[in-house]
């Protein structure tokens, strides 16, 4: 098993990574929670494929469980799931002293993880996350959150967990593009922070030969993830350099309406477009956007948007919650594996985000 430790100012917490953990759970989770009472919250899909497992690991241990199951997508990261969820939870009448489970993936951790900070003020959350982007993303760095009218994750907080729990053999039922999905942001931390890390995905001669790898990946990331997160909990420095791709990538997500493009893939279209432009502006080093294009198609994933709206996109931009007055910070990378910050005024963004 590999497990990672976040080092924060304010509690440090283990993420464990091993297939077939998801079968010991309940042996696991006895190990670092004494009460008895737990909130499972899970969407209806993972509770089909994986709920019987997880139960039965639980009640092994004798815990007393509650499972509240949400709508699978992203339409239940709203105020009135989060009102479902809490209303059920405060059904269970759980306390302080009590967990929650969020076993599913990115909108059921960041939607239970949001009702976990709030609840009672707070009540401690463990995570396990079954999609390849909530387990190398979302699930790590306590960024918990629920979607407004006016935007995605503008009602949030930051509020860590107790402990991850990845189970990789659970990425066997993702279908082809969810885990290709997964991939971009895979991608995105070779990019900005492991050359090694890229280089070996374009070796992999087939998607067999990456999964035999899969632990090893997936500890990598979220290794990249936990010492970033560590040096700078509440996103206003380093974190950024996490967002490669995502300026771009939110403009598309926006644009077409959260419809068309996966995160992941519009992230993979965010760092080929924002590539090719600082290659040519003479900032990364020449043939960089060629191997991450390479990369990209490699997995499926797309490089470019055939029909963007420019005018949408600075509109998307400037309304990112991440700009300050008339300043903002774009991530690009001198070369595969070094990512930076650049504060640009706001009036260059177009150089950067032309499709060329
Ligand atoms: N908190 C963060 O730091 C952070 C970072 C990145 C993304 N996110 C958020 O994550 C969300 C996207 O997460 P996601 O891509 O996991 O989407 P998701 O949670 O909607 O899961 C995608 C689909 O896969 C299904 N599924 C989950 N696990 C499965 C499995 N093992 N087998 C088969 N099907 C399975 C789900 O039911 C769903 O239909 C977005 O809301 C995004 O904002 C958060």
């Amino acid at each position: 098993m590999h497990s990672i430790t976040v080092n924060l100012t304010s509690n440090n917490y283990p993420i464990y990574i091993d297939s077939g953990l998801l079968e010991h759970i309940g042996d696991q989770i006895k190990k670092i929670y004494k009460g008895k009472k737990i909130a499972i919250i899970t969407d209806s899909n993972v509770d089909k494929l994986y709920g019987n497992i997880l139960e039965t690991s639980l009640s092994k241990e004798n815990f007393i469980i509650k499972k509240v199951v949400i709508a699978p997508g992203e339409k239940s990261k709203s105020f009135d799931t989060l009102k479902y969820v809490s209303e059920e939870i405060l059904g269970f009448e759980i306390t302080r002293g009590d967990l929650i489970l969020t076993v599913g993936g990115g909108v059921v951790g960041d939607l239970g993880g949001f009702a976990a900070s709030i609840l009672l003020r707070g009540i401690s959350f463990i995570q396990i996350p079954t999609t390849l982007l909530a387990q190398i993303d979302s699930s790590v760095g306590g960024k918990v959150a629920i979607n407004s009218a006016k935007g995605k994750n503008l009602i949030g907080s930051f509020y860590q967990p107790k402990a991850v729990f990845i189970d990789p053999s659970l990425l066997k039922t993702l279908s082809e593009r969810q885990f290709n999905d997964g991939l971009g942001e895979v991608i995105k931390y070779g990019a900005i922070k492991d050359e090694n890390l890229f280089s070996n995905l374009l070796q992999y001669e087939s998607k067999e030969d990456l999964l035999k790898n899969i632990d090893e990946i997936i500890y990598t990331c979220c290794n990249i993830k936990a010492r970033i997160v560590e040096q700078d909990e509440k996103d206003l420095g380093e974190r950024m350099l996490l967002n490669f791709g995502h300026t771009i990538g939110h403009g598309i997500e926006k644009q077409f309406n959260y419809e068309t493009f996966t995160h992941g893939e519009s992230v993979s279209i965010g760092m080929c477009i924002i590539t090719k432009n600082s290659e040519r502006l003479g900032i990364t080093e020449k043939g960089t956007s060629e191997l991450l294009e390479k990369l990209v198609k490699k997995y499926n994933l797309p490089c470019t948007v055939p029909d963007m709206n420019m005018e949408q996109m600075l509109k998307a931009i400037k309304l990112d919650k991440k700009n300050i007055n008339d300043a903002l910070n774009i991530i690009l990378i001198k070369k595969i594996g070094c990512g930076f910050i650049k504060n640009i005024a706001a009036s260059d963004i177009k150089k950067y985000i032309q499709c060329l």
